[in-house]
């Protein structure tokens, strides 16, 4: 009997970017000619659609997931002293921004079939310093349990 091996993409990019390509380049050659690096319409038009999207009032771009990251804690009033759950499988920036706040990380593993928090092993994590709980955001695309 022989083997054929297959390799699956984890991601495949190429395509995805295939499908939006003309959108993308035209979105980008407007910023350029605009000069609108940091800010502008185009980041205007993003927060107003996002705003909407979520069903709320107001919107902040931020220039990265690591930025984003910090600021939702910074907004949740974390802070030295304090603790927030977390995994350690999932990108360094997720730690990172509880560190910025001065916050300590408390790690709980992943379940093997969704590879996000396992909600079993999170209450013998939680302290009288708890104050947030950062699932792994995953390339995936897999939403925690939350039952
Ligand atoms: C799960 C996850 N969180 C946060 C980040 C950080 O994003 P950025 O590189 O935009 O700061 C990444 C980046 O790869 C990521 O994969």
């Amino acid at each position: 009997m022989s083997t054929t091996c297959v390799v699956v993409p984890f991601l495949d990019l190429k395509s995805q970017y295939a499908a939006i390509s003309h959108d993308v380049r035209q979105a980008m050659q407007d910023v350029i000619e605009r000069c609108a690096f940091a800010s502008g319409p185009a980041v205007e038009a993003f927060e107003g659609g996002f705003a909407r999207y979520c069903g709320v009032q107001h919107c902040a771009g931020v220039n990265s997931g690591t930025g984003a990251l910090h600021l939702a804690l910074l907004a949740c009033g974390v802070g030295p002293g304090d603790e927030v759950i977390t995994v350690p499988m999932t990108f360094i920036a997720t730690t990172w921004a509880i560190s910025y706040v001065g916050a300590r990380p408390v790690f709980v593993d992943i379940e093997p079939r969704t590879c996000t928090i396992d909600p079993n092993q999170i209450e013998r994590a939680i302290t009288s310093r708890t104050r947030a709980l950062a699932p792994r955001v995953p390339e995936s695309a897999n939403l925690c349990r939350t039952e």
